[in-house]
């Protein structure tokens, strides 16, 4: 058994009192770190969704026992046929290349937002990508035609199906999409924006906020340790003092 003296033990205690237990990331800047390199949109989605993994993976590394990465909102839509057709085809790959590798990694997958708009097929997939990792340790939520206030009407609306004509705050934790984890800790958006862009609005209330002029597909490893480093430096008072 390896040995540990008092003044490691006491850093890793530090740095384990301080990591956030769930981390939400906003994926911004993939079409201009294209246009900056003369290529199309779509072709920042491409590299987009390789940090996006890598991302996950470094997360994993690190102890983070659950994420929510936002791919994309309710109203992204709005965008060019040819952009969203070219997001909802990584998606697609991506999914196939998720489902082979479930068996080596220790992540479940959730797919949050409304889906009831996706084919058949890519609803199927998600079906049994969640099926099949459901027992995992680490939770990573994939928002898809994900709004925050959607999110909100659905759960009020779950509850009102139920018979309720009165909810309080605990029923509406209850029913987000992200019931049973932690309310992310940490927001981080790339990007340069200072906005939430309608992101986990219910369960952000008290998260910290991490902004970076850094473009999604340049945020590496490095980029998330500072930002790490930035909400172990927060002190937290929930409203109090
Ligand atoms: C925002 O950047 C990014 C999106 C709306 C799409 C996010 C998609 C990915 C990261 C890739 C797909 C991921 C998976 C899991 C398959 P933007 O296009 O708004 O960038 P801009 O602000 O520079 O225009």
């Amino acid at each position: 058994m390896p040995t540990v003296n008092m003044s490691e033990r006491d850093k890793t205690q530090e740095e384990a009192k301080v990591l956030p237990e769930h981390v939400g990331f906003i994926m911004d800047g993939n079409g201009r770190w294209a246009k900056r390199r003369g290529m199309p949109r779509e072709y920042g989605h491409k590299f987009g969704a390789q940090t996006f993994e890598d991302v996950m993976d470094y997360c994993c590394h690190k102890g983070i026992r659950a994420m929510t990465f936002y791919v994309f909102s309710t109203e992204n839509w709005k965008r060019p046929k040819k952009e969203v057709d070219a997001i909802l085809h990584l998606l697609d790959s991506y999914l196939d290349t998720c489902r082979k590798r479930l068996a080596q990694n220790d992540v479940r997958f959730v797919f949050i937002g409304d889906r009831s708009v996706f084919s058949d097929k890519l609803r199927d997939k998600m079906d049994a990508i969640e099926a099949e990792s459901a027992h995992k340790g680490y939770t990573v939520y994939l928002a898809l035609n994900y709004g925050g206030r959607s999110e909100i009407v659905h759960a009020v609306n779950a509850l009102l199906e139920q018979g309720r004509t009165h909810v309080t705050e605990e029923d509406i934790n209850a029913c987000v999409y992200t019931a049973g984890s932690p309310e992310p800790d940490l927001i981080v958006r790339t990007g340069g924006d200072l906005r939430i862009s309608n992101f986990l609005l219910w369960q952000s209330a008290y998260a910290e906020l991490y902004f970076t002029d850094v473009l999604w597909p340049d945020f590496k490893g490095k980029d998330v340790d500072a930002a790490l480093d930035s909400f172990a430096q927060r002190k937290r008072r929930f409203g109090g003092v």
